[in-house]
């Protein structure tokens, strides 16, 4: 089965079922300022999902263009990538968990016979401090699906030390298993809709290839875990919340949206073991080997990958009138462009290979989406002119790199982030370079250069960089100091206001410290000196500040906070403060607490919904 054959049974399937079929949006949001593209089929649609009526109905159905920029960094694995598209059902306010399940397993199992034994389901498991329980109507109606499918269906809480555990049904918190625009419930804004949700996974078998490479090859594998032996296929989201000022409210209808990246049902349907093999990426991928001289695709996977993704995102994006430039949603454009061509060195791709690539990906296409064929000459011309500027300024930084290994005779992992970070040279390329000069590789090179990176993301997460950059070592540790006392601020925090408060932001400099937090109400006076005696405290106690390295899950597992907002490596650093506070972070931290001072908070204040600001300083 080819990918508009699955695509049109889809829509097929759920006009069967009394669903309307509309069209895609465009994949530039209107009145929705919370992401730069459509990212998801939903979005169109929130006006719908909070209530208003639909001229279509209560029962739609589509395949809706998105695009992830977050994802950008994800590609070259084998199911990310930045421009989907995303199959999706809606009930608004009409079928509930029931229907949507059913119709879902029918759909994969009858449809696209696809084996119900890969198919692993997850489920919310509940969370008191929101208080939305445990998804057990889920899990019965799962139960009955594989049970008649003749398999059995035991449901596990998720443990990352645990595995599998021969479950079927997974149990999972709100990282995982809630959908909203803007994540978990703790970041939501009011008058956002959401809900518990459940995810269907596809089980690539024990024997993928990558999995043996990945970074989680030694630990317990289980379906949300990242190695790429599970792609998640679909997600059926029960959309029956809004945040308020009060916390969750019901809305006035119970919502059904569900979406499936129609690449990764592809790859379920066709065999595959990732995305770039099936039909929607193929004639792109035998064009790269084409233009490389026959370079072959499975001993180059991440720059074929990255080529192919960014071209079709770069054909679809310039399809909706978008041109390159250094903001916004140009600026994502121009990356993308700028990436592949990149990448293409590394394969040596010839001068100006982007636009027999984007030929390519319009053929594809261009049966479903006209925009793509409509738009073809004003596609292929912003490719060239960017592809032309951007050569010179790539010939310079190549120049300049080779200049620099030669220069220090090695090349070392911070030297390469360096690069990257002075002349946006990828890690592989300055490998490459060092490789043909013949210098000598660290042996740790991947290893200190993923840790400068991290270190980076760390300081500038701080906004210290740029504040006491060159001030000197009297200042950095004015700002370890403060650093510590953020964590003391935030465990003190949840400890006097509940365990809702969650780390939303940070900026330190060397005088004073600012916590973003999630919190709805402000804080009254007695709740600041609640705070501030109970961090004053720990500091007289004088607690032991210890690092520890550990896997993120067992991190996590073992109640370490993390900041929500970041995707974390699977090694972590983890700083606790004896019995107090336990965090994931970079670092650096005094030692002892007893180094810090008096902490004094100067100032609180709303700096949205549901989020407060607080400033301090110690003394
Ligand atoms: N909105 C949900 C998602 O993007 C389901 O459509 O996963």
């Amino acid at each position: 089965m080819n990918s508009k054959e699955i695509r049109k049974r889809y829509l097929e399937f759920f006009k069967s079922k009394k669903h309307v079929i509309i069209p895609s949006a465009s994949l530039i949001p209107k009145n929705d300022p919370t992401t730069l593209f459509v990212g998801s089929g939903m979005q169109p649609l929130v006006p719908y999902l909070l209530g208003k009526k639909h001229p279509q109905g209560t029962r739609l159905t589509n395949s809706q263009k998105s695009f992830r920029t977050e994802d950008i960094e994800e590609v070259g694995d084998n199911r990310h990538t930045t421009f989907f598209e995303m199959l999706g059902n809606w009930s608004l306010g009409d079928y509930f968990k029931k229907e949507q399940l059913s119709w879902y397993f029918e759909f994969l199992t009858n449809e696209l016979k696809i084996d119900a034994q890969r198919l692993y389901v997850t489920v919310f498991r509940g969370n008191k401090d929101i208080g939305i329980d445990k998804d057990k109507e889920s899990v019965e109606i799962w139960k009955k699906l594989f049970t008649d499918a003749g398999i059995e269906a035991k449901d596990v809480d998720f443990s990352g030390k645990k595995g599998m555990q021969n479950g079927r049904i997974f149990y999972y918190d709100e990282t995982k298993n809630w959908w909203s625009r803007s994540g978990i419930p703790q970041n939501m804004p009011v008058g956002e809709p959401g809900g518990p949700d459940s995810e269907v996974f596809y089980d690539l078998g024990k024997n993928l290839k990558r999995h043996e490479k990945s970074q989680w090859k030694d630990l317990p594998c289980h379906v949300n875990c990242d190695c790429g032996r599970f792609v998640e296929i679909g997600n059926s989201v029960f959309m029956e919340y809004v945040k308020t000022e009060k916390g969750f409210e019901k809305l006035k209808q119970k919502n059904v949206d569900f979406g499936g990246g129609l690449e990764r049902t592809v790859l379920a349907v066709q065999g595959k073991d990732n995305v770039f093999e099936t039909d929607l990426f193929i004639d792109v991928i035998n064009e790269i080997k084409k233009l490389s001289g026959g370079k072959e695709y499975r001993d180059n996977m991440k720059s074929f990958e990255i080529i192919a993704d960014h071209t079709r995102g770069t054909v679809f994006l310039a399809s909706e009138g978008i041109m390159p430039s250094n903001t916004e949603r140009g600026y994502i454009l121009r990356r993308l462009i700028r990436r592949a061509i990149r990448f293409g060195k590394l394969i040596n791709m010839p001068k100006n290979f982007l636009a027999p690539l984007a030929k390519k990906v319009i053929e594809t296409y261009k049966d479903v989406y006209a925009e793509v064929k409509s738009e073809e000459k004003n596609i292929l011309s912003i490719i060239q002119d960017e592809e032309e500027k951007f050569e010179k300024t790539l010939e310079k930084a190549f120049k300049e790199t080779t200049s620099e290994i030669t220069k220090r005779g090695e090349l070392t992992g911070d030297m390469a982030f360096n690069l990257y970070e002075s002349h946006g040279m990828p890690l592989e390329f300055s490998e490459e370079i060092a490789v043909k000069e013949k210098v000598k590789i660290s042996d740790t090179l991947k290893i200190d250069f993923k840790k400068a990176a991290e270190k980076h993301r760390d300081i500038s997460r701080a906004g210290a960089e740029k504040k006491f950059g060159g001030v000197g070592k009297e200042a950095g540790y004015e700002a370890t100091k403060l650093h510590t006392a953020t964590h003391l601020l935030h465990q003190a925090l949840r400890e006097v206001l509940g365990n809702h408060v969650k780390q939303m932001g940070s900026d330190i400099t060397h005088e004073r410290l600012r916590f973003d937090f999630s919190h709805s109400k402000k804080l009254t006076e007695n709740e600041i000196k609640e705070v501030e005696d109970l961090v004053n405290k720990k500091i007289k106690e004088d607690l032991k500040v210890e690092k520890k390295e550990m896997n993120y899950s067992d991190a996590i597992e073992s109640g370490a906070l993390a900041f929500f907002k970041e995707k974390y490596p699977d090694k972590v650093t983890v700083y606790s403060i004896t019995n107090f506070s336990k965090e994931i972070c970079a670092g650096p931290h005094v030692k002892k607490t007893s180094e810090l001072g008096s902490f004094k908070i100067i100032k609180e204040k709303s700096i949205g919904a549901g989020i407060r600001r607080i400033r301090a300083v110690i003394e």
